[in-house]
């Protein structure tokens, strides 16, 4: 019951201020930079993003299982420029058509999502061909030594925060899942060193794969 109440009522209103910070902010801005149309978001939260999406955005679809988070989210849908849809619980099965939307968005949430394979191959398959997936997520440090503390400090961040893991490698996920990386960059959340393995950041555009459009592997 307690771990009900824990889990349920006080993460995702911790998340809403936690994640909230001016340099998160910032990094969010970052994140959603170039997306339009109509876009998918998992993990949609309490609607952090929303303030950060360019003009160019007419849709933001937005899957998210928790109440509170949902609840949270109201006052940032009605300010939107764009209109918001909660579509969906559950990034790992989006009830969305295949190649129907120009856009989806990860941030802080592949950590969380119980198979994130699943959930970027849902991703995958419901992004028009050229679509990107625009991410920003903490994941496994390169560094050795935050590494092993990462992986010490995992089961009791899964109790503590809902789920979410330190170590996943993030870049491998995406790849694997049949993305092109089209831009990454790795950066720490400024912040006391013992707390570099919950912050060793992945932010980035990946593309879906455009058979009528092949990338180029040479010049002309
Ligand atoms: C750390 S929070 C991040 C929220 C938001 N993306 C943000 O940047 O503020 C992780 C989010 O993933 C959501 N989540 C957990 N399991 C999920 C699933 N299967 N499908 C979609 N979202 C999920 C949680 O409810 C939570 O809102």
């Amino acid at each position: 019951m307690a771990v009900g109440i824990w889990r349920d009522e006080v993460v995702p209103r911790a998340t809403n201020v936690l994640l909230d910070s001016p340099e998160v902010r910032r990094l969010r801005e970052e994140a959603v930079a170039g997306t339009r149309g109509a876009v998918v978001e998992i993990g949609f939260g309490s609607g952090l993003n929303l303030p950060w999406y360019p003009e160019a955005v007419r849709t933001v679809l937005a899957v998210e299982p928790s109440r509170v988070a949902r609840r949270l989210a109201a006052r940032r849908i009605d300010a939107a420029r764009f209109r918001v849809e909660l579509v969906g619980l559950d990034g790992q099965a989006l009830p969305l058509d295949s190649a129907s939307v120009d856009a989806a968005v990860s941030t802080f949430t592949l950590c969380t999502i119980p198979d994130p394979h699943r959930a970027l191959a849902e991703v995958l398959r419901v992004l028009r061909p050229g679509g990107t997936f625009h991410f920003l997520e903490h994941g496994r440090s390169p560094s050795p030594a935050v590494a092993a503390w990462q992986r010490r400090l995992d089961p009791l961040q899964q109790r503590v925060a809902a789920g979410c893991h330190l170590d996943r490698p993030i870049t491998q996920l995406v790849e694997e899942a049949g993305f092109a990386i089209v831009r990454l960059r790795n950066d720490q959340l400024s912040g006391p060193r013992a707390l570099e393995p919950f912050g060793y950041l992945y932010l980035g555009v990946a593309a879906k794969p455009d058979p009528e459009r092949p990338r180029r592997t040479a010049p002309d």
